[in-house]
């Protein structure tokens, strides 16, 4: 790695790249008509469905919707990141990969190369971890987890065989032992949560014990994390992997990488609670079940749901605690709501969950369960006017009140104008006074006379103001999120108002991640930055931190989307030169990627 690779190169890379070649490298192809086809490596199948268009350069594949360019083959064949498949499919041309000069020190160079050959390792351990855990269940050791998983739970051979299931003996270091004598340091094991450590004396021990163990796998089969489970009553029922340099709770859904691996075209995905939903629902024949792992649905998981999908159908318990998750995800769903997709809310009856349900009635009436789940524009407007006599005046006002947020968290589309329809008729106000239009009094009035000329598409300054004093007073109660606002969304560049107090505030707190709200707030005494961090304290105090912490998220979210392309281009460089100094997640290569196929290529 040396240099940021310019962006010419990899547009004209891909542009003269033939992904019919690429393809044809990897697997057997056969011409029908204008296309080729083959079977898709990327789930199992008996019969092609995997088409590669000469033409559009362009794969699809009608089994799991799996779709792209001859880069994101390569990146998603080879298990590669975006500049490790820019240099292979440079290799398969003959050509080297110019190289930015200038823009990086051997040193950082070398700290790339470390960082790259540490994951490398670490990808490794867990591997070994995870067969380590599946051995146990032939030994002795492990016979009582067996038993439990076949006994009290009722799983099959097969699926422990699909979802690598297994058991951590009943001993401190059994793990530690194996891990070490294949050459993995105590260190390395501590950081990937596998060994924990006894904060008096230090001591270090393996983290999993007497637990059947579910492995946690990106979407590429890599196991990240665990989830363990007790054998009996005793608590915690499950425990997690912590955060680690390879597993992000927030980010991950279980079973997705199984899920894409059934044979059949996977239509949507169910978002479950558990583990063992998510297991017994794919024994029982229900395919496409996913869990978040014990969090409520985040904005990142949306995403990744919808990149592969166009339906998603959140299931929740029948009590109060299900209705509060229903709620939840449906205000990180709609902002991601575009025409084309769709999202259902299915609740369960009282004291079920998917696993004893589906395990009682089967796959065919859990299936009609899936059909009859309530759409979301149904569940929005019956949550919405929960206790209210929508005969009243008074009523009827409460409802537009609740419904005007909702409204304007939806990009603007078909649900939204139906929605707006709707609501507008049950609150007998226009849609207008609903859903502000899009023009901006208070940018008329703060914006320098350089934004005077309209831009086509330019993001409502209402909008963002509304997004803008949000974070603001998210980050006045919790100073620490600031950590989760991503470092190139410019709000210098936002057409908000205030930015002149919200600017100075989010410069500092990016250089002082940790600080407390008490101290944030002394600092800043007796200016109107710490007159306005005041209020917003304030009127935050209240809130619970998880909470903020996804709100942080989503209308970071939204913000990127509200500024649209030209935030895009921006974006794509950056990312860009990031690649050239570190390691992107799995996450920024994937963004890499899409920006890469949907910006125009570049000129000169
Ligand atoms: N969970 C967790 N930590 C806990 C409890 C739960 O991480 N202490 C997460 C797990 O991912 C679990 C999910 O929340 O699968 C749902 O928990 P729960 O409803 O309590 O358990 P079930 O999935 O029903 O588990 P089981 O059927 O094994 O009792
Ligand atoms: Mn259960």
């Amino acid at each position: 790695m040396a240099g940021r690779i310019p962006r010419q190169f990899i547009d004209d890379l891909a542009a003269r790249s033939d992904l019919v070649e690429v393809v044809s490298s990897r697997l057997t192809l056969k011409k029908k008509g204008k296309d080729y086809w083959g079977l898709c490596p990327f789930h199992n199948e008996k019969s092609p469905s995997f088409s590669v268009s000469p033409d559009k350069q362009f794969y699809y594949c009608f089994g799991c919707g799996a779709s792209g360019n001859a880069l994101s083959f390569i990146m998603e064949h080879d298990h590669l990141d975006f500049v490790e498949a820019v240099e292979a499919l440079a290799r398969m041309q003959g050509l080297d990969v110019p190289r930015e000069e200038g823009m990086q020190t051997s040193a950082q160079q070398q700290e790339a190369r470390r960082q790259k050959e540490k994951q490398v390792q670490q990808y490794r351990a867990m591997q070994l971890a995870q067969e380590f855990f599946q051995q146990q269940l032939n030994k002795p050791e492990g016979l009582e987890g067996l038993t439990y998983l076949k006994e009290k739970r009722g799983l099959s051979e097969a699926i422990l065989q699909t979802f690598g299931l297994g058991v951590a003996p009943d001993q401190w270091s059994a793990l530690k032992d194996q891990l070490t004598q294949a050459g993995i340091t105590e260190a390395q094991q501590l950081e990937l949560g596998l060994l924990a450590q006894k904060e008096e004396t230090g001591r270090v021990y393996d983290r999993f014990r007497n637990r059947v163990i579910f492995p946690i796998r990106n979407v590429h089969g890599q196991v990240i994390g665990f989830g363990g489970r007790v054998l009996d009553d005793s608590k915690p029922k499950y425990l997690n992997s912590p955060e680690t340099p390879l597993f992000h709770k927030g980010q991950e859904l279980y079973g997705l990488y199984e899920a894409r691996k059934q044979p059949g075209r996977l239509e949507k995905l169910l978002v479950v609670e558990g583990y063992m939903d998510v297991v017994a629902l794919a024994q029982q024949g229900v395919q496409g079940a996913v869990a978040t792992l014990g969090t409520a649905t985040t904005p990142e998981h949306l995403r990744r749901i919808f990149r592969l999908v166009n339906e998603v159908v959140f299931c929740f318990d029948g009590d109060a605690a299900g209705q509060q998750a229903a709620e939840r995800a449906l205000d990180n769903v709609l902002p991601q709501m575009v025409d084309g997709r769709q999202a259902r809310f299915l609740f369960l009856p009282q004291g079920e969950d998917p696993d004893t349900l589906v395990r009682k009635e089967g796959a065919g009436l859990f299936e009609q369960r899936v059909n009859q789940a309530l759409p979301l524009a149904e569940f929005l407007v019956r949550h919405l006017s929960t206790g209210l006599d929508l005969k009243q005046l008074d009523g009827q006002i409460r409802l537009a009140e609740r419904a005007r947020p909702k409204l304007q968290a939806l990009p603007g589309g078909l649900l939204q104008k139906r929605l707006l329809a709707s609501l507008s008729q049950m609150t007998g106000l226009e849609a207008s006074s609903l859903l502000p239009v899009k023009s901006d009094p208070v940018q008329a009035t703060t914006a320098p006379a350089r934004h005077s000329a309209p831009q086509q598409g330019r993001p409502s300054g209402q909008q963002l103001t509304t997004l803008v004093e949000k974070l603001f007073r998210l980050l006045a109660r919790y100073p620490e999120l600031i950590q989760q606002v991503p470092e190139d969304l410019d709000f210098a560049q936002m057409e908000a108002a205030d930015l002149d107090v919200f600017l100075p505030i989010i410069n500092y707190l990016r250089k002082n991640p940790s600080i407390t709200p008490q101290v944030l707030l002394a600092y800043w005494t007796a200016t109107r930055e710490g007159e306005a961090l005041r209020v917003s304290y304030q009127r935050a105090l209240e809130l619970d931190k998880q909470a903020a912490a996804l709100e942080v998220e989503a209308i970071c979210s939204r913000l990127r989307s509200l500024t649209g392309e030209k935030d895009s281009q921006q974006r794509y460089q950056a990312l860009l030169e990031a690649a050239a100094t570190r390691l992107l997640s799995e996450e920024e290569n994937r963004e890499l990627m899409q920006l890469m196929q949907q910006l125009p290529p570049s000129h000169g």
